[in-house]
C-alpha cells in the first residue's frame, strides 16, 4: 500500500508472524531501473521481509524488461502487476485499473512479463467498471492463459468507495472460472471478517490492506485461529509497537523521508483508540519525528491500552 507497506511496517508484520507473502507498495516500472535501492524507501528491504513480492505499475510492455531486470537484481520472490488502482494519477499514465479497461494492452504486458521472469507472476484486479460477468470472466481467463500464477481480487468496482461492503461473492464466481489460486481482498479488519469472507467465497488466501495497518498482528491472529498455524498469540502493547515503528523509520530512511511515513501510518494506527483522532491530528501537525514521538507519548499516557489489545491472547510481546 502506497506510503505504508515499506520495510518498517513489513518488519513489524514479520515479527508478529502469520504472513505468507509480503508486498511492496506499487512501484512505477519506468522509474525502477534508475532508483537507488540502498536509499530509496520504496526499495529498501531486509532479510526479515521474506518472501517479498514487488508490485509494478506498468502501462506498456516496453517497460517490462528493464523493470524486471531491476527486480531480479533485488532478489524479488514474486512480481505482482497492479491492475486495480483506480486513482486518477495512476490512471492518466495508463497504469493500474486502466489496464482492465484496455485488456489487449494488459495481455501484451502479461505475455512480456511471463517471458521475462521465472518468478511467480501475480496480478491484482478489481471487479470492473460495472458488474459485467462476461467481461470479468474474459479478463481473468486471459490473465491465466497468459501465464499469471495467482490472482488477488479487491472485490469492488472501479468507483466504489472503501466504505462500501466488498462483493466477496464475486470472488466465488472468479474461482469457478480459473484454475490458479485466487486471493480475496477488501474489508477484512477482524478474524470474524476473514471467516465471513472465506465462508462466502472460498478463496485460496486473504490479502489484508487497511486492517493490517491498523492491527499489524491481524495476520498472526488469522493464521492461528483460522488456518491453525502454530503461532504464539500476539500480546500487543500499542505504545511499544508505535515506538518500534519510529525506531525503524529512523534507522532505515533518510530524515526527509521519515515524517510523511509516520503520518501515513498514524492515520490508520490511531484507529485502535476511541479518541484516536486526537493522536492522528497531533501527529499530522508535528514538524519533526521527535516532536511526533513526544506528542504520541502524551497521548498514550492519557489513553490506556484499548480493549482490542487487552483481549489479545497470551504470548510474546512486541517491543
Ligand atoms: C492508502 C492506501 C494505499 C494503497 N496502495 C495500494 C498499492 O500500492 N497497491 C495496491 O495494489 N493497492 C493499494 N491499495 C488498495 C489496497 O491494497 C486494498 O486493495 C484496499 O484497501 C481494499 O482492501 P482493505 O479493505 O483490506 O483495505 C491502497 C489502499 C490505501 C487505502
Amino acid at each position: 500500500m502506497a506510503g505504508l507497506t515499506h520495510s518498517a511496517l513489513r518488519q513489524i508484520f514479520s515479527r508478529f508472524g502469520g504472513v505468507g507473502l509480503l508486498s511492496t507498495e506499487m512501484l512505477w516500472a519506468k522509474r525502477l531501473p534508475t532508483e537507488n535501492s540502498r536509499i530509496s524507501p520504496y526499495l529498501i528491504s531486509t532479510v526479515l521481509e521474506k518472501p517479498l513480492s514487488y508490485q509494478l505499475l506498468v502501462s506498456s510492455d516496453r517497460e517490462i524488461a528493464p523493470a524486471m531486470d531491476a527486480l531480479h537484481r533485488l532478489h524479488a520472490d514474486a512480481i505482482d502487476l497492479n491492475m486495480g488502482c483506480p486513482h486518477w494519477s495512476v490512471g492518466k499514465s495508463g497504469c493500474g485499473f486502466a489496464l482492465m479497461e484496455q485488456p489487449e494492452n494488459a495481455r501484451r504486458i502479461v505475455t512480456e512479463a511471463r517471458k521475462h521472469t521465472p518468478l511467480p507472476l501475480t496480478a491484482k484486479i478489481r471487479l470492473g467498471v460495472e458488474l459485467d460477468e462476461e467481461a470479468l470472466r474474459g479478463f481473468c481467463t486471459m490473465l491465466e492463459d497468459e501465464g499469471v500464477d495467482m490472482l488477488s481480487v479487491h472485490a469492488r468496482l472501479k468507483k466504489e468507495s472503501f466504505a462500501r461492503r466488498p462483493r466477496w461473492e464475486w470472488i466465488a464466481r472468479i474461482k469457478q472460472w480459473v484454475g490458479i489460486p485466487v486471493v480475496a481482498n477488501g474489508g477484512i479488519f477482524t478474524v470474524q471478517d476473514a471467516r465471513d469472507c472465506l465462508g462466502m467465497c472460498g478463496a485460496d488466501g486473504l490479502m489484508l490492506g487497511r486492517g493490517a495497518v491498523i492491527r499489524p498482528w491481524l495476520f498472526a491472529e488469522i493464521a492461528r485461529e483460522i488456518y491453525g498455524c502454530d503461532i504464539v498469540g500476539p500480546v500487543v502493547f500499542l505504545p511499544a509497537l508505535y515506538s518500534t515503528f519510529i525506531d525503524l523509520i529512523n534507522e532505515l530512511y533518510r530524515p526527509e523521508r521519515r515524517l510523511g511515513r509516520l503520518k501515513e501510518f498514524t492515520y490508520y494506527f490511531a484507529g485502535n483508540y476511541q479518541f484516536g483522532h486526537q493522536l492522528s491530528s497531533g501527529i499530522q501537525g508535528s514538524r519533526s519525528v521527535e516532536e511526533a514521538r513526544e506528542r504520541a507519548a502524551v497521548f498514550f499516557e492519557n489513553n490506556g491500552s484499548p480493549q482490542s489489545c487487552a483481549n489479545a491472547a497470551t504470548g510474546t510481546k512486541l517491543n
